[in-house]
């Protein structure tokens, strides 16, 4: 098969993040702070993208505003021809900072939103005062003139602020919003009880996209990601394994998608020890999934297999317990009717979150809180900001 070069390049500049959501898809074991990639390394990798082919990079975490140097990286991804993105949770971003962003060349920001108001909001990000600020640096972006996409990840406790949310991405001045309903990966596996949609709320939450896009059609781009566990067909994971886009995880390492890692036969390489180009064509973790010819059956005979590549592999480790198996998600697959089963007593599981906390990690803002990885109740949170 011929191997296309990838569009997009995600880089995680760290895993640090003042957030502590417990949808948060990042592995479980975060790369640590001294592991992370120095900036002249960065700075060739991006080059080394550019040469390969990559058009946009997209500036992510953890948090990115926690790399102090975030400029001279958007400086030298703009020097070496790339169109940047932000992704950010806005925290730790200033009017002057977003300023020199805007210096630097920075081309786009895209702003996550935990909820529609700061109950909601600080109680899923774990952050008291966190929507305050999230609105301010929303403000200062429009007033910059960044373009802007509002990503909001959807759970069974926020599904019903969806309306608002397509409100406040046209206030804020926003050309696309991300409705992106919670997917389990990595952390975000801790909380399936908690954040499991319902089935009513998942085809609810895909009546409002619906009528949303036709009523805001040539304003506002809604872009949809359904509720997998409650659908009949997977999704085109990552565009097809090894096929649009890679990430560089903060220690360098090169992966296919965030949840790579979770596929134990697989080994990938590093960007201190590889060119890009030779990862990307060549490394036996990027050629595992490309193309259709790995598929089994149901999926090899399938006249969808082109269009989903049969789904996410990461899914199919998690749940099938084999990478190179039929995303359960699929009606085709043996395993489909047991995870609805799943999704619905996930639905119904107890309310307590499991918050996403590095060790050591200090809680400055929320009063009362324990280090660690134990659940606190958001109730705590959102009776400290009433
Ligand atoms: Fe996609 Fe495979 Fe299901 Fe066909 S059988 S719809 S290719 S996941
Ligand atoms: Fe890895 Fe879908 S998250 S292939």
């Amino acid at each position: 098969m011929t191997i296309r070069p990838p569009i997009a390049m995600l880089a995680e500049l760290t895993h640090r993040c003042p957030l502590s959501c417990p949808y948060c898809s990042n592995p479980v074991e975060l790369a640590r702070t001294e592991t992370e990639l120095p900036t002249e390394d960065w700075v060739r990798v991006f080059g080394e993208a550019a040469e390969l082919g990559v058009l946009q990079l997209h500036l992510s975490g953890g948090e990115p505003a926690s790399r102090r140097n975030l400029a001279e990286l958007v400086r030298a991804a703009r020097a070496a021809g790339l169109y940047t993105n932000l992704i950010t949770s806005g925290i730790g971003l200033t009017e002057a900072r977003l300023r020199e962003l805007d210096a630097a060349g920075l081309d786009h920001i895209q702003l996550s939103l935990q909820g529609t108001d700061a109950e909601m909001a600080d109680a899923i990000g774990g952050y008291r005062g966190g929507f305050m600020r999230k609105m301010q640096v929303a403000g200062w972006i429009k007033a910059i003139g960044f373009p802007l996409t509002l990503n909001t990840v959807l759970h069974r406790r926020n599904l019903h602020q969806l309306p608002r949310a397509l409100e406040m991405a046209e206030e804020m001045g926003a050309r696309r919003i991300e409705v992106a309903t919670v997917q389990f990966h990595g952390w975000a596996l801790k909380n399936r009880d908690a954040l499991m949609p319902t089935r009513e709320q998942a085809k609810e939450a895909t009546r409002i996209v619906a009528e949303a896009r036709a009523r805001l059609k040539g304003r506002l781009v809604v872009d949809y990601v359904p509720a997998d566990y409650h659908s009949d067909y997977p999704k085109r994971c990552m565009g097809g394994w090894g096929t649009t886009g890679l990430n560089v995880a903060p220690d360098g390492t090169v992966l296919p998608c965030h949840a790579a890692q979770t596929i134990p036969h697989l080994t990938f390489e590093n960007v201190r020890d590889k060119p890009l180009s030779e990862i990307w064509y060549q490394s036996p973790a990027f050629n595992a999934y490309r193309g259709t010819g790995w598929m089994p059956e149901p999926c090899q005979s399938c006249d969808r297999r082109e269009a989903d590549f049969g789904g996410c592999r990461c899914q199919a480790m998690a749940l099938a317990g084999d990478a190179g198996a039929t995303d359960p998600v699929c009606i085709k697959s043996p395993h489909h009717a047991a995870l609805q089963a799943r999704a619905a007593a996930h639905a119904e599981g107890p309310d307590a979150l499991i918050y996403r906390i590095a060790p050591g990690k200090p809680l400055p803002l929320i009063a009362g809180a324990a280090t660690g990885s134990e659940a606190r109740p958001a109730e705590r949170i959102a009776a400290e900001n009433s």
